[in-house]
């Protein structure tokens, strides 16, 4: 089994390392592909994602990343910024379905910025369109005739891009309780409408999953009202990209939020998929080695499940983690003093 490890930039690097450590105590015979990507890939490469990077992807079963992210390029043109980095790798591997699930730990209902009978309730997964939208349309500056800058940058989907990933929301949901929650803003965009018909659509062949349509702004408010009704929420890259961070702070922190991305290339041992916590590098915090870790640790057990077929083993992570949690280890994001290795040592005594 072969695992590219891609640390990136500011925390990167150290939470990656804790996810390694973790890999490492596991019973299994991987050889890792390193990689540099990011800031980190342009200051030595000239380029966040460099070809033997991409090599390294295409050669793995799965891709282990950190986050990438470094104020120091943000006056770059931006093919040449860090995050074109990820963008580059969902796209260029095709990794169109983003899972990031949202479930509150044991004993964290009260680490929630929700009131804990509320936090209590959350065990959602956010299916995030990640290969389209706006974030891949045409873009650029112009002057507009009155000679004002202006910059656009085009919102769209096309049906088949919407089907694919329906069709992943409403296969998420046939494993989980059953209930698809589409995400739009169809009263508003025709990108959403066509959204919402494409997804109605493909509804007729799931009969099984009860499917319902929300507007992106009624969800924002409904994830902090009542985020229990949630089951699984299917939206495009830009909502789904705000209302998972949104999710972090209503489980407690967003150094607990995993990820995977995932397309069609199957492997040897599972789907090829790229493995990372939904934050960034945290600059704020970079190099002071006080980063939660258990995003990646839990992205890294993502990655044994979907890529590698060790379902068992990523149990074992994921109640790893949540035995530390239980027992009262805390990170700074969540108002506690253990600093990332410490996190690390506390997974790797209960694993
Ligand atoms: P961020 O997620 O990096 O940080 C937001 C806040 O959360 C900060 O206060 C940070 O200290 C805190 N935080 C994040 N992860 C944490 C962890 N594991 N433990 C404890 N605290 C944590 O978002 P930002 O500040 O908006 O962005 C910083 C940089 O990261 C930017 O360059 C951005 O483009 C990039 N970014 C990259 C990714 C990625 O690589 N997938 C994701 C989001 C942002
Ligand atoms: C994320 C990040 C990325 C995104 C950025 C860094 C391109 O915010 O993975 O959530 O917007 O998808
Ligand atoms: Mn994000």
């Amino acid at each position: 089994m072969k695992i590219a490890v891609f640390p990136g930039d500011g925390i990167g690097p150290e939470v990656t390392a804790q996810a390694l450590r973790v890999l490492e105590a596991l019973p299994l015979k991987v050889s890792l592909l390193e990689g540099d990507v990011g800031g980190i890939a342009y200051k030595r490469h000239g380029h966040p994602l460099p070809e033997e990077t991409l090599v390294a992807a295409r050669e793995a079963d799965a891709i282990l990343f950190g986050a990438v992210g470094d104020f120091d390029c943000d006056h770059l043109e931006r093919h040449l910024r860090p995050e074109q980095a990820i963008l580059g790798l969902r796209r260029e591997l095709n990794l169109f379905a983003n899972l990031r699930p949202a479930k509150v730990f044991e004993g964290l209902e009260h680490t929630s910025a929700l009131k804990p009978e509320i936090a209590g309730a959350i065990d959602l997964l956010i299916v995030r369109e990640l290969n389209g939208d706006v974030y891949f349309g045409e873009k650029g500056m112009r002057k507009t005739d009155a000679g004002l800058r202006e910059g656009y940058d085009i919102m769209s989907y096309d049906e088949g891009e919407v089907r694919r990933i329906a069709i992943a929301g409403f296969e998420a949901a046939q494993k989980r309780r059953g209930r698809l929650c589409s995400v739009d803003k169809a009263n508003v965009l025709e990108t959403s409408q066509l959204w919402r018909d494409v997804v109605i659509e493909t509804h007729a062949d799931y009969p099984d999953v009860e499917l319902t349509h929300m507007y992106v702004d009624n969800a924002a408010m409904q994830l902090v009202k009542n985020p229990g009704q949630f089951d699984v929420v299917v939206t495009g890259n830009l909502f789904g990209d705000i209302l998972s961070d949104q999710a972090s702070m209503c489980v407690g922190s967003i150094g607990l939020l995993a990820s995977a991305s995932l397309g069609e290339r199957k492997t040897e041992y599972g789907t090829f998929g790229l493995y990372e916590p939904i934050h960034g590098s945290a600059p704020d915090i970079a190099g002071k080695g006080i980063a939660n870790p258990m995003a990646t640790v839990l992205s890294l057990a993502e990655l044994l499940r979907h890529s590698l077929g060790q379902e068992e083993l990523a149990q074992r992570v994921e109640n790893a983690v949540a035995k530390a949690l239980a027992d009262g280890i805390r990170g700074g994001d969540l108002g506690g003093d253990s600093n990332c290795a410490e996190i690390g040592d506390a997974i790797l005594t209960r694993l």
